[in-house]
């Protein structure tokens, strides 16, 4: 396993579109131990393949982890099948450093993906930071960040600061 270098805003690869995982091979395999490696030395709660520079639908999740013993979730081409209700969550994202910022999402989604043995499976939850992490995640896979749920005015001056931040060598 080896800790990835974590891409940060504005790096272009985050607004990008990953593609669908075709095979779930050895390579995919080591992609996921080395994501889920870098998401719990970060640490963090959920990684997406955009966050370590690879556009692949791959996300490894683990929200359990904080408070108690580790529970890895791997979803590969993971699509949202169902979704209902609203809520407002505060989120971060290793992506994002320093920012914390509510965010408007479906309070309940169901989720369609693959394993690592290539096999369909559905992850749902409702109300709760699995909820969130879920849509958080897969919209990286779509290269969309947090700030770009927020109001223009909102993304727009943390853009500012993030790229001020990055440009001084704050990170
Ligand atoms: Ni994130």
């Amino acid at each position: 396993m080896a800790l990835l270098e974590i891409v940060t805003y504005p790096d272009e690869r985050l607004k990008k579109a990953a593609q669908p995982v075709e095979r779930v091979d050895d390579e995919i395999k080591k992609l996921v131990d080395d994501m889920a490696e870098t998401m719990y030395a970060a640490p963090g709660v959920g990684l997406a393949g955009n966050q370590v520079g690879v556009l692949k639908k791959v996300v490894v999740l683990d929200v359990d982890y904080p408070d108690g013993k580790p529970n890895l979730i791997v979803l590969i081409n993971p699509e949202i099948v169902e979704k209902e209700g609203a809520l407002t969550w505060e989120e971060g994202c290793l992506s994002l450093p320093g920012i914390n910022e509510e965010v408007q999402r479906y309070a309940k989604v169901k989720v369609r993906a693959l394993n690592l043995d290539g096999e369909p499976f559905e992850i749902q939850s409702e109300g709760d930071v699995l909820a969130v992490a879920l849509q958080h995640e897969i919209d990286h896979l779509d290269g969309v960040v947090l700030i770009d749920r927020l109001s223009f005015l909102k993304k727009r001056m943390l853009h500012k600061q993030l790229v001020k931040e990055k440009a001084s060598g704050a990170r």
